[in-house]
């Protein structure tokens, strides 16, 4: 039988290490096209590298060249390769990077840096739902930052694992805070509740990332690219 896994690799897209690979050359015709559209250097290096980083990883588990996979973009966004075995997400802030890669089901993640922000309090009214509401006002402001982003990650993944994106509601998605797994609520609710389980994926002090997945009996590594 093979065995499940999850592996979550991460980068640096723009280090000293990416920027010796030509992730160009790794790119389909669409994927080229879409480089002119980024105005600033910057971006369409940061497009390039997160792009050619995916296509390479994803060539280690499908045993193609980089370039020849063909990466399908689903209703709402969320990219897949057709006919595999295995299941990918993504999410990037700033220079970094995650890929979640897995054989066991649909997977979601989401990475972003723990940081104070003007709008903290509008966000929190959109995405939080009541409950979660309420037991965040009453956390210190340091603890509000930590709490906006830790119920953030998980429902921004379960929404990416489902792919729908955030249209689903956020506020609508409830993280449950005893179980730390699983949710309470999901839009739609009925049995996907507990279809979807939470998975931290601890990376350092300065971010914070989830993933969601169907099943958390797998292997699991978190492995450093450049
Ligand atoms: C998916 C979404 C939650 C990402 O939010 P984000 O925090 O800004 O971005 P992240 O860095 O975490 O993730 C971006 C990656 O998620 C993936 N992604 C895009 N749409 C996705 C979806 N619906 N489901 C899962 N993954 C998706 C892409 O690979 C994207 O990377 P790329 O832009 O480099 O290709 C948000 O963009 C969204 O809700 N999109 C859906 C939009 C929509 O409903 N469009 C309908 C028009 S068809």
């Amino acid at each position: 039988m093979t065995e499940k896994f999850v592996d979550v690799w991460q980068a640096n897209i723009l280090s000293q290490e990416a920027a010796k690979q030509n992730y160009y050359e790794l790119l389909n015709a669409d994927e080229k096209q879409k480089v002119d559209t980024f105005l600033r250097a910057e971006l369409q290096q940061k497009y390039i590298n997160t792009r050619g980083i995916l296509r390479k990883v994803l060539g280690t588990y499908l045993n193609m060249k980089p370039q020849d996979i063909n990466i399908k973009t689903a209703e709402y966004g969320k990219p897949f390769v057709d006919d595999s075995e295995i299941f990918f997400n993504l999410s990037h802030t700033g220079n970094k990077l995650v890929i979640a890669v897995s054989n066991v089901s649909e997977i979601g993640i989401d990475l972003e840096q723990l940081r104070g922000r003007k709008n903290l309090k509008g966000l929190v009214k959109k995405c939080l739902s009541t409950v979660e509401k309420k037991s965040w006002e009453s956390l210190s402001e340091q603890q509000q930052i930590f709490m906006f982003y830790y119920l953030w990650v998980r429902k921004e993944a379960l929404v990416k694992a489902i792919g729908r994106g955030i249209a689903m509601g956020l506020d609508q998605c409830i993280v449950d805070p005893v179980q730390q797994t699983k949710f309470l609520s999901i839009p739609g609710g009925g049995d996907s509740i507990n279809d979807w389980k939470i998975v931290e994926v601890k990376l350092n002090q300065e971010d914070v990332c989830a993933l969601v997945i169907k099943d958390i009996n797998f292997n699991y590594q978190l492995i450093e690219l450049e």
